[in-house]
């Protein structure tokens, strides 16, 4: 579990086992089962995990669309478990993003000033400084149904913005768009929020848009907040099997381990070979099983033509996919009855390693991590 926040953190959003069970005729489903987050000033906060785990009943518990079965949520320090939506100053952009296509954009973004019977001056000045923000200032005057998805998308971020948010939600806000337009806005909202200063929670289901704009991930699995961290701690140091096959590639090896020092870690695969490791980190000292898995990443896997180096297991290249700025290699390593495939990356090609080829892969101290054996049953689940 994540480590508390302490109190100099600056959290302004702070939920505590929030629970939240649906009833329907004949069955119950947990939506929601003891989270607990804690959301700093400023940040840009995502909630990741694949569909059906709970993400949007966070946010709609947090906008107070949704009652909680049971938990708190506190925001800048007052209990909002009980406040009505109307009264929590959040802007919320949902997934569809609701503009009224026959109004406007000026309108479309002043509407909820209007109903709020704000002065016609004040209106004007900030819908105009909100949509210089979103830098669609020049199309004021156009209908938002003669927009692109990109810029009505940046209309719905506007109308989010123009209240002044103490908080703003966004619930998978690029879904509807092209993958290049999705990179581009991504972009874009990264700079909004900075630019804007929100505090900010961004739902989606894409591990590299959380990886690429988010300052903390909460990554979620079944109603529960599995692992929250920066995006280089959940990529690099994932807490479970769960989280780092949820998250970019990952190569998972059963092993032994045959003997843990201060400066050295031997390991034994099921093919018989034998790693010894050097300068393990103090979290590996105390593995306190005698088998595991062992987890890498394929950007942190090295491949060597030709088997038998000394501390490396043995494998053969099936294929070799160039993209450019990653080498692929697909490698056909024998830990166990069926042949079993790891995943290679490199930045270039390697002198010597071709598809058909024997090769030996080998990996550092610093870049793996063993995991308990008894998580082995998250390997075939997701
Ligand atoms: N009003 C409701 N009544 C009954 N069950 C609900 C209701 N709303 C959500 N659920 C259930 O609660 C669980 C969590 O739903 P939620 O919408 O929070 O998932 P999500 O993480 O946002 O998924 P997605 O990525 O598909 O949007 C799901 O099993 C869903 O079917
Ligand atoms: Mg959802």
């Amino acid at each position: 579990m994540a480590v508390p926040l302490k109190k100099s953190d600056n959290i302004t959003l702070s939920i505590r086992n929030l629970s939240k069970i649906f009833k329907g005729r004949d069955e119950k489903v947990v939506a929601l089962d003891e989270v607990s987050l804690d959301v700093r000033e400023g940040e840009l906060f995502t909630l990741l995990g694949p569909s059906g785990c709970g993400k949007t009943t966070t946010l709609r518990c947090i906008a107070g669309f949704e009652k909680p079965t049971s938990g708190k949520i506190h925001f800048l320090g007052r209990d909002y478990t009980a406040i009505p939506p109307f009264r929590r100053n959040i802007g919320m952009v949902f997934q569809s993003y609701a503009l009224f296509p026959h109004l406007s954009i000026y309108e479309n973004v002043a509407y909820g000033l209007k109903t709020r019977k704000l002065p016609h001056r004040e209106i004007e000045e900030k819908v105009d400084s909100i949509l210089r923000m979103v830098g669609l200032e020049a199309t004021r005057h156009r209908k938002s149904s003669e927009l692109s998805g990109g810029q009505q998308q940046r209309i719905a971020l506007a109308r989010a913005l123009v209240y002044n948010p103490q908080l703003l939600l966004l619930d998978e806000p690029l879904s509807n768009l092209d993958a290049k337009l999705r990179v581009y806005m991504r972009e874009e909202i990264r700079r909004i929020q900075k630019q804007a200063r929100v505090t900010t929670i961004y739902v989606t289901h894409d591990q590299e848009e959380a990886l690429s704009i988010s300052d903390r991930i909460a990554v979620m699995h079944a109603g529960r907040a599995s692992q929250v961290g920066t995006p280089d701690e959940i990529y690099e140091d994932p807490n479970s099997i769960r989280v780092a096959a949820f998250i970019g590639q990952a190569n998972f090896l059963e092993c032994r381990v045959i003997k843990q020092a201060r400066e050295s870690l031997v390991l034994t695969f099921p093919s018989a070979e034998k790693i010894t490791l050097k300068g393990i980190s103090n979290r590996l000292w105390d593995f306190p099983h005698p088998e595991g898995v062992l987890f890498v990443r394929p950007n942190h896997m090295e491949i060597f033509p030709r088997p038998g180096k000394a501390n490396t297991l043995r494998g053969k290249v099936k294929f070799i996919l160039y993209l450019g700025s990653v080498v692929r290699h697909f490698i056909e390593v024998f830990q166990g009855r069926a042949p079993q495939e790891v995943l290679v990356d490199t930045d270039r090609r390697i002198k010597g390693v071709y598809e058909g080829e024997e090769v030996a892969l080998g990996f550092h101290a610093d870049d793996i991590r063993l995991f308990p054996p008894d998580q082995k049953d998250q390997l075939q689940k997701e």
